[in-house]
């Protein structure tokens, strides 16, 4: 049975998944106002494709979702300003999807998003009047994928169906006509680093540039990790269509305990009688554990919460929880450490350790001489031992000083955690 429902919630308050393009997620996402003001603005600035490059799991999805909610708000609303609407899902490319199919998943996106969104917006009968955008979107048909399907041949289909669909967004959101505004869906190509390496990137984004990224209707964010953001900035075929990288870094710790306490009210039955193992205290020192990655945090926050109901304990006052928790800490540490040990040789170690503790967790093999090494052919090696091991996740090297292609992974940092205790110093402290 959920452990939280009998905690006294009515779903999870660890959800690791990314903050959606609702009411929820704008109450939910904690701090980063100067963030969505940087994404609302770029996005309502000029027509070019906005870029967002941090750490896995700081946060990027969920921003521009937010920030794209609020300028969608803001018209519904007003009437006023950019008419914009976010995309129901983020999209994904890999290296070996095709382009045209992922066009086609694309433009469906699209389609269901404007039916659903369609739908709620006339439920809520709150359409201001007298504005264009707003009843040209209502009053044209919603497009029927299922209707589509006749006796031609399927690329024939294809064709015809991809056409209407941008006949259909062009009349929603006449280009240059009137509004005075950017307007468009707003679609995210999310986790750009699984394309490996900024040559394949390149070539999947520059392939998008005369279709997908041209058409009306359609407003841009490529958001990734790892340095790869800044490798697709780079090609000269993409000049002048992509906006500068936002850099995204990590919340602080005290707004992370605030996004613990925001996720107890949104998520319990009656806020006044939810139990959980752990305080914000705890949380807090756990994201700093973890590198202040607030994904991760809540993903062992669930862990731990597993184990305590697992082990049968149920700590009731703040001592007996932070007592419990280090105790899980320690465990959870120990394991993982006992487990890696005896195949963590000596150099292997030192690079682990100065990739955590000189350069904060996120570097490439270009940081050589920082690790010691005369060439990055030499440090090489040792990264594939910690990759091999979990302590880092590493992303093809291709020699790109920018790229920061190697992270330490939360088992890194957990593996970290236990050095420092076995060592008898406090992570607090360090
Ligand atoms: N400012 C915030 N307030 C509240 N929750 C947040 C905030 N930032 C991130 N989160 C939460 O952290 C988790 C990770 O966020 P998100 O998926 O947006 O990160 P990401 O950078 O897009 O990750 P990835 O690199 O894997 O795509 C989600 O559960 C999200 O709800
Ligand atoms: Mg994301």
């Amino acid at each position: 049975m959920n452990i939280y429902k009998r905690w006294g919630f009515e779903s999870t308050p660890f959800e690791t998944m990314p903050l959606p393009p609702n009411e929820k997620g704008e109450k939910l996402l904690i701090g980063r106002s100067n963030y969505l003001k940087k994404i609302r603005s770029r996005l309502c600035s000029s027509s070019n494709i906005v870029t967002v490059e941090g750490q896995n799991g700081i946060g990027k999805t969920s921003l521009v979702n937010v920030a794209a909610y609020e300028i969608y708000k803001n018209f519904i609303s007003t009437g006023e300003g950019p008419f914009m609407i976010p995309c129901d899902i983020a999209f994904q490319l890999s290296p070996e999807k095709d382009i045209e199919i992922f066009i086609d998943e694309v433009l469906f996106g699209i389609v269901q998003t404007l039916n659903r969104k369609g739908q709620e917006v006339k439920a809520k009968g709150s359409i201001p009047k007298g504005n264009d955008a707003v009843k040209n979107w209502l009053d044209v048909p919603p497009l029927d994928l299922k209707d589509m399907h006749n006796n031609k041949p399927k690329g024939m289909q294809e064709a015809e169906l991809r056409v209407k669909i941008l006949n259909w967004l062009q009349v929603i959101f006449p280009y240059g006509k009137g509004l005075g505004h950017i307007n468009g869906v707003v679609c995210i190509v999310d986790n750009l680093e699984l394309l490996q390496t900024s040559a394949i990137a390149r070539k999947q984004i520059e392939q998008l540039r005369d279709t997908l990224f041209s058409y009306t209707g359609i407003r841009w964010v490529l958001c990734g990790s790892l340095g790869i953001v800044f490798g697709i900035a780079s090609s000269p075929r993409l000049e002048g269509r992509l906006i500068d990288p936002i850099e995204v870094d990590g919340i602080s710790p005290s707004e992370a305990g605030n996004i613990l306490e925001s996720r107890v009210l949104a998520n319990a039955k009656y806020p006044n009688e939810v139990y959980l193992p752990l305080t914000r205290s705890e949380f807090i020192h756990l994201f700093g554990v973890l590198n202040n990655n607030i994904r991760n945090t809540l993903s062992y926050t669930n862990n731990y919460c597993l184990w305590i109901d697992d082990e049968n304990l149920h700590p009731i006052t703040n001592e007996e929880k932070a007592t419990l928790y280090y105790k899980w800490m320690e465990i959870v540490s120990g394991k993982i450490l006992d487990a890696i040990q005896t195949q963590l040789k000596r150099k292997a170690m030192s690079v682990f350790l100065t990739g955590v503790k000189v350069v904060g967790g996120a570097f490439s093999t270009e940081d050589f001489e920082e690790f010691g090494f005369a060439n990055p052919g030499t440090m090489r090696s040792h990264i594939n031992t910690l990759h091999k091991l979990g302590l880092v996740h590493a992303s093809r090297d291709e020699g790109d000083k920018r790229r920061k292609n190697i992270q330490v992974t939360p088992k890194g940092w957990l593996v970290y955690y236990g050095l420092l205790l076995k060592k008898g110093i406090s992570v607090a402290s360090n």
